[in-house]
This record gives C-alpha cells, sequence and structure tokens, in this order.
C-alpha cells in the first residue's frame, strides 16, 4: 500500500494523490485543489494549532495517552534522578549527555556568566515597588539584548552560542532580583562558588550572613523541579520563541515574547491557581463537597487535566515523592493533605476518569515552591528560569532547520467586501453603538 492519501474534491470531480510522511500530509499539497486556474487552493484552518505539526523536531517527545515524557530520549524519571539542571540543560541544547570534561566546560562558563551589567540594576530599581515578578523578567530579559548588540548575528554559531551560555547564567539573576526589589531589599550578587540551584537561593535568600549555605535537599528538590521544566516540545511559549525568532531578531527579545507567553494563567500560572484553591477549600472534610461543585460545573479542580497527557503526567508522580523530601526539612504543608484527599477522591470518580482527568505538574509543584518560602507570584518566573533551556534548544534548532521560513500564519477573511469610504456627516451609527446592540 503506499503512503498516500487520496482525495476527491466534490466541487470538480478530481482527485488528488497527496504523499504520507511521518504520519503527516503538509498543508501546501492541498494548494493544488482548486476549482479553476484563479483559485487560490485549498488551505486547512485548524485555530490553536490542534493538529497541525509545526516543525520537525528532535529536543523532546511526548507521548500524551501513556504518560511519557522524554528530553533527546531519555525518559524525565532518569534524568530527574541521575541529572543536573545544567547537565540535562546541556542534553537539550546539544542533542547529547556531554563527557565529563564538557560537563565541566559548561558549567564554568554559566557560572562565570552570572553577573548582570550594573545598568539592570538601575533598571530593576525603576520598576515600581510592587510590580509583578514576571513583569519584571520579561521586560529586563528583552532589555539584556540592548548589552550585547552582536546578538543581532543570529546566523553566526558562535554569537548564537555566547548569546545560550548568557542567558541560561543571567535568568536566575534578573529573577532573583525581582523578589529582592518587591521585598525592598538590597540585590545579591551570584556567588561562584555555588551550584546552579544554590547560587539562585543564596541571591533569593542571602542577608547579613559570609556564606549562604542552603539545605542540601532542599537544593536537590529545586533542581529536580527545574529538570521537569527545562522543555515540553511545541507548547505555547516554545511556539512563540519559534515564531519570535524566525524573524532572525536576536534571542533576548525571542525570549523575552516566550516569557511573555508563559505569564499567562493558562501556561505557567495554574500551580498558583491550585494554591488558591487548596486554601480555599480549607480543610480535608471539605473535599466531597467541593468535588460534587466542580462535577455540576461549578469551577474547574485545578491542577488536574491536560492538552497532551490523557494519563498521568509523568511529571507530577516526580514532584510527588520531591514533595516528600522537601517536608522532611520544612516541615509537612497543611495543604497537602487536602491535596491528597482531592487526588484519592478524583482518581476514583467516575466523571474524572471517563474524561481521563490526571494530576498535572502544577498540582504539587506550588506546594513545594511554598514551603521553600517563595511567594506564590514567583511561581512564573521559577518556570521561566529552567524553560530558559528549552526555548534556546527550541530556537537553536529552528534557526538552522532548513525548511524554516519567518512563521506567517494564513487567515480566512470574514471581513466587509471593499466599500466606499463614508464622509462622517452622513454616518448614522457609531461603531460603539452597533457593538452595544449585537
Ligand atoms: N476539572 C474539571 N473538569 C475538567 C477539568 C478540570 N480540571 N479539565 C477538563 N475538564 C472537563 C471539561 O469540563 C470537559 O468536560 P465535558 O466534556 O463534559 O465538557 C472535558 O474535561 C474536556 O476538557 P477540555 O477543556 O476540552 O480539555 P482541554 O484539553 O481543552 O483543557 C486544560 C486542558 C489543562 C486547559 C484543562 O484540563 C484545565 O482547565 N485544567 C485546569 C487548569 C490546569 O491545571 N492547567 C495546567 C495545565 S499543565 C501546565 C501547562 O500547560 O503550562
Amino acid at each position: 500500500m503506499p503512503d498516500t492519501l487520496t482525495l476527491t474534491d466534490n466541487r470538480t470531480g478530481l482527485t488528488y494523490e497527496v504523499a504520507i510522511e511521518d504520519g503527516a500530509v503538509r498543508a501546501n499539497a492541498l494548494r493544488q485543489i482548486k476549482v479553476d486556474e484563479a483559485d487560490f487552493g485549498l488551505m486547512s484552518y485548524d485555530p490553536a494549532f490542534l493538529n497541525t505539526a509545526s516543525v520537525r523536531s528532535a529536543v523532546t517527545f511526548i507521548d500524551g495517552d501513556v504518560g511519557i515524557l522524554r528530553y533527546r530520549g531519555y525518559p524525565i524519571e532518569q534524568l530527574a534522578t541521575e541529572s543536573t539542571y545544567l547537565e540535562t540543560a546541556f542534553l537539550l541544547l546539544f542533542g547529547e549527555l556531554p563527557t565529563k570534561d564538557e560537563l565541566a566546560r559548561f558549567e564554568h562558563e554559566i557560572t562565570f556568566h552570572t553577573f548582570v551589567h550594573e545598568n539592570v540594576k538601575t533598571l530593576m530599581t525603576g520598576f515600581r515597588y510592587d510590580a509583578h515578578p514576571m513583569g519584571m523578567f520579561v521586560s529586563v530579559v528583552a532589555a539584556l539584548g540592548t548589552l550585547y548588540p552582536e546578538a543581532a548575528k543570529v546566523d553566526d554559531p558562535d554569537v548564537r552560542l555566547a548569546q545560550v551560555i548568557r542567558l541560561i547564567a543571567k535568568v536566575p539573576t534578573i529573577a532573583a532580583w525581582s523578589y529582592r526589589h518587591n521585598k525592598g531589599l538590597p540585590f545579591v550578587y551570584p556567588d561562584n562558588d555555588l551550584g546552579f540551584a544554590e547560587n539562585f537561593l543564596s541571591m533569593m535568600f542571602k542577608m547579613a550572613e559570609p556564606k549562604y549555605e542552603p539545605d542540601p535537599a532542599l537544593v536537590r528538590a529545586l533542581e529536580v523541579l527545574f529538570i521537569l521544566h527545562a522543555d515540553h516540545e511545541q507548547n505555547c511559549s516554545a511556539n512563540a520563541m519559534r515564531a519570535i525568532g524566525s524573524s532572525k531578531v536576536d534571542p533576548y527579545s525571542a525570549l523575552a515574547g516566550a516569557a511573555a507567553a508563559l505569564y499567562g494563567p493558562l501556561h505557567g500560572g495554574a500551580n498558583e491557581a491550585v494554591l488558591r484553591m487548596l486554601a480555599q477549600i480549607g480543610d480535608v472534610k471539605n473535599v466531597p463537597e467541593f468535588v460534587e461543585r466542580v462535577k455540576s460545573g461549578e469551577g474547574r479542580l485545578m491542577g488536574f487535566g491536560h492538552r497532551v497527557y490523557k494519563n498521568y503526567d509523568p511529571r507530577a508522580k516526580i514532584i510527588k515523592e520531591t514533595a516528600d523530601s522537601v517536608f522532611e526539612v520544612t516541615g509537612r504543608n497543611p495543604l497537602l493533605d487536602i491535596a491528597l484527599e482531592l487526588e484519592k477522591i478524583a482518581l476514583e470518580d467516575e466523571y474524572f476518569v471517563s474524561r481521563k482527568l490526571y494530576p498535572n505538574v502544577d498540582f504539587y509543584s506550588g506546594l513545594i515552591y511554598q514551603a521553600l518560602g517563595l511567594p506564590t507570584a514567583m511561581f512564573p518566573v521559577l518556570f521561566a528560569i529552567p524553560r530558559t533551556a528549552g526555548w534556546l534548544a527550541q530556537w537553536l534548532e529552528g534557526i538552522v532547520d532548513p525548511e524554516q521560513k519567518i512563521a506567517r500564519p494564513r487567515q480566512i477573511y470574514i471581513g466587509a467586501d471593499e466599500r466606499s469610504y463614508v464622509p462622517i456627516e452622513q454616518r448614522s451609527a457609531g461603531v460603539r453603538d452597533l457593538v452595544a446592540a449585537s
């Protein structure tokens, strides 16, 4: 049997054969289907890209039906147990696990690029005292690009690599300083003796002590969370990174756009909503009543369900185990009992079972962040730090892909046909009146 699809256009009676490649047909193959020579040709219409592959990618694999997530072929469970965030970032960026020497060099390069230009301090102090840390993060990442004008040479591999190192190294500094600004605390400079996650905690929490020494269990928990959040194939922000990057703008501007996409409550903000929900439930005894309200259509069970995973999100399993190691140090988060009871009831309930609704990555992560002393407004920023590696891996892949061009979707125009300009005194109703009447 040939790997082709035969299509009959019932408007003309003509038949077309279209190649099937990797389980997909090229949307452009439809353009040959026309009613006459003047016809533009058939398009595919796919709002929200529900069934459109926009890239061929070798970075991350997800099988949502069985709950599989792999970076460059390595199962997320193995990376979360065996790897570090920087080793995982190297894997995502360059396709293979590093040798000992490669890893040492990469770690050194990242560590020695964590400082930011002093102008960044001035910029950050210009924000209002209560500016959202994610708003500061997005703006400062974009501003960082102005300090490295050579970053515009995106076709030069050495220039690309230098910006990749700078971005991965500097995002924790920007993130921590956004928190310090909110608190009215002095900015803490990076400490090159510390590892990636340790240094971030030091920049967040160091006060008068000469050296900040976080508990190793908490450092490891943060490393695991960073590994789990490092990439998730073509999600909203990765798609933004690739689309903006396709214009060949510098990676700071593209990454600021990706971070802005992550800021949205449907993407990086759900873990905050989980905490609000658990606090609102207030007590384990209120869980059954809350579940009934969700089932009757009164709101959603936040941290449950996923567009891709129709099984337990593999990241949620690992986060649940990580939570235990954190609570051993910090004491148990009282909201955990409510979360466990919610999960238990939901996993047995026909409503959730039949809709394949399982806990996602956000169900337990907020509880850990809260136990680490991190305020809810910082949650999307904590997501953005490790996702920087994923965004850059996606960007690097896109920029050298010979099939990629500037991202420019088609549209189905539904507006007015050509009409003549109406002088102002002859117009009957104002636009706002028309909108109000519709
Ligand atoms: N609680 C209750 N019912 C739900 C939920 C939920 N969390 N999620 C989906 N459903 C129901 C929904 O009402 C619908 O039922 P019916 O068929 O009777 O109308 C059915 O399940 C399918 O839902 P959908 O909205 O078509 O599914 P979707 O793939 O468009 O939505 C989702 C995916 C993640 C937006 C959604 O599950 C949701 O809103 N979950 C809660 C928010 C959340 O936890 N988001 C984090 C996502 S993971 C992190 C990230 O992507 O950044």
